[in-house]
């Protein structure tokens, strides 16, 4: 099977996997096509492109993600594809020894596969991926557990120039707790950072940042995108206007009350009232707090992103 008949097979595999994936592959063009590497194993197969991208360390993408990630682009075709793929992931090791610096925290090796096409996750597991981050999905009908009932003093309210080192401190609490699960790199830059990437949203004439005040005292954080700006996360769904719902935050201390629920309904509400199709965010997997929240919420994952870091020992 030749590189493009095994896209197209790939493609109709993920079609009838999951209704939500969209028709043209998000990573389409992404890598080099002509260092494909192949694998087949009787009617299995597997393919994979290897693309690296990097990020420099003063942009504000640095905060949530290593400075270079190698990246593979897989696909599958056939009943058994384990086989081939761990053939295709012996062979991306092969390169990445050559070419990452064993043991250097700032880099990851990923590899994205949609989530309900679960083939190879064994496979993964032995090389030394785990499965890390979700691009979960929530389509605007989908109902939802409404969570408890919000304490009475919560006022939610858009977050005004006034509010930027509240807004820092709360975005800061949460690069803390993400940390713990990987992804996010805690940087000596990252007050500037979050600062300047705050600053011009504040005073916007359609809010994207909204702060929940308790009795006000400012306690919870939310920071979405509408479909105009979600644009680079729109291929990875099949729907016609997306959502992304970037940032919920809320403070230690006023966890488990209900202010978590009532900044989501808020975000599902404004993504409602802009005519959504579907909202979608990243999260960690292992998080205890943010995976059970956005699934009791209607969210469910979409795609999967298997990492090991650093990406060589
Ligand atoms: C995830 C997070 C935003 C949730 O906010 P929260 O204010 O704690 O959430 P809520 O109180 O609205 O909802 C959770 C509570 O709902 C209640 N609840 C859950 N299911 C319920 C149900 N079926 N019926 C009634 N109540 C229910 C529980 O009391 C639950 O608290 P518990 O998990 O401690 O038992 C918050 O924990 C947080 O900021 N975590 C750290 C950062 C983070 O992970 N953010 C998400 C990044 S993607």
């Amino acid at each position: 099977m030749n590189a493009d008949a095994l896209a197209t097979e790939h493609a109709a595999r993920l079609g009838r996997m999951d209704p939500l994936l969209p028709s043209s592959d998000p990573f389409a063009g992404r890598g080099n096509e002509a260092e494909i590497l192949i694998a087949e194993d009787g009617e299995s197969w597997a393919s994979g492109v290897p693309f690296r991208s990097e990020v420099a360390a003063d942009s504000s993408d640095s905060l949530w993600r290593a400075l270079v990630e190698y990246r593979l682009i897989v696909r599958l075709a056939g009943p058994h594809p384990g086989r081939p793929l761990t053939e295709i992931l012996t062979q991306w090791d092969e390169y990445l020894r050559r070419v990452a610096i064993p043991g250097e925290w700032d880099t990851a090796a990923v590899v994205p596969r949609p989530s309900r096409d679960t083939a190879g996750s064994a496979e993964l597991l032995r090389q030394g991926f785990s499965a890390t981050r979700v691009l979960a999905v929530r389509p605007a009908d989908r109902l939802a557990n409404p969570g408890p009932p919000a304490e009475p003093g919560v006022r939610i309210r858009p977050a005004e120039p006034g509010d930027l080192g509240t807004a820092v401190e709360l975005f800061t609490e949460l690069q803390q707790y993400d940390s713990q699960f990987g992804m996010v790199t805690l940087r000596a830059n990252a007050g500037d950072l979050l600062t300047s990437d705050l600053e011009s949203q504040l005073d916007r004439t359609d809010p994207t940042v909204w702060i929940a005040e308790l009795y006000g005292r400012p306690l919870g954080l939310l920071r979405i995108q509408y479909p105009a700006e979600a644009s680079w996360v729109a291929p990875y769904v099949s729907a016609e206007r997306v959502g992304y719902l970037s940032t919920l935050h809320v403070a230690e201390a006023a966890r488990s009350s209900g202010v978590g629920s009532a900044l989501a309904a808020h975000a599902h509400q404004l993504f409602d009232e802009a005519d959504v199709d579907a909202v979608l965010l990243h999260h960690a997997l292992a998080s205890p707090r943010s995976t059970p929240f956005w699934y009791s919420r209607g969210y469910r994952p979409l795609w999967t992103y298997w990492y090991r870091r650093p990406a060589t020992l």
